[in-house]
């Protein structure tokens, strides 16, 4: 028998808010009313879900989509998954996109004036292992101006998908790089208002996992729920 737990809510602050007035888009799409709160059934933790047999072995490198080489800088990014207790989250669907090295999205509504790169899609996924591990290797994105506000920049990032034990439990996050100047003026990365739980962001650059002549590595550890959860959008 499947037992149905319900989640504790995150401490205060430690999630974005719904309304961050200087993140403009919130300002449409945030709730005007108060929440109703929905009884959690069994439906939210089981169900149907993705088929693995849909992930293939190449699809977390980002690299070897096509003919060429794509161009910037090769890295790679990993961690683990795991729950508020510190354990592992075993064979979860985790997705990543993001622009090119110039930091343009191939989608037809980047307008960005920089290069798109023929081989570069921007799409990878994977599924944990038995540790709770993850693994893509990928091009280092570039920033991109995003008309939020005047003279607006995305900090590099990569945004990433995971999908729990059914098709519910979808969450959204973003992962950022350490250092970058732009983390300071970013409403989007400030919109998390507890300043270590925005801090669980961005990555660590990772000796262990870089590669000799090859790639950098970061790490990006992904905490599911509980005081050290990774803040997640809210959409
Ligand atoms: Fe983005």
């Amino acid at each position: 028998m499947v037992e149905n737990t319900a989640y504790r809510k995150p401490p205060k602050g430690t999630q974005p808010d719904y309304l961050y007035p200087a993140y403009a888009s919130t300002r449409k799409r945030a709730p005007t009313r108060p929440l109703v709160l929905l009884p959690q059934s069994l439906s939210e933790t089981t169900g149907p879900v993705f088929g693995r047999d849909a992930v293939g072995a190449g699809d977390n490198d980002l690299t070897t989509q096509h003919p060429g080489t794509p161009l910037g800088e090769r890295i790679i990014v990993g961690g683990r998954l795991l729950d508020e207790g510190g354990r592992a989250v075993p064979h979860a669907l985790v997705e990543l996109w993001q622009c090119n090295a110039s930091g343009r999205y191939r989608h037809r509504n980047d307008r960005h004036d920089a290069p798109l790169d023929p081989n570069f899609t921007g799409c990878g996924r994977t599924l944990t292992d038995a540790e709770g591990r993850y693994s893509f290797v990928t091009i280092k994105p570039g920033a991109y101006p995003w008309r939020n506000h005047p003279n607006a920049w995305r900090p590099a990032h990569i945004h990433f998908s995971l999908f729990g034990a059914a098709f519910l439990a979808r969450l959204v996050t973003q992962m950022y790089f350490p250092g970058d100047p732009l983390l300071a003026h970013d409403p989007i990365y400030n919109s998390t208002a507890d300043e270590k739980a925005r801090h669980r962001l961005v990555a660590d650059f990772d000796l262990d996992s870089t590669r000799p002549e090859y790639a950098l590595g970061y790490r990006f550890d992904i905490i599911l729920r509980g005081h050290h959860a990774t803040p997640m959008e809210k959409k």
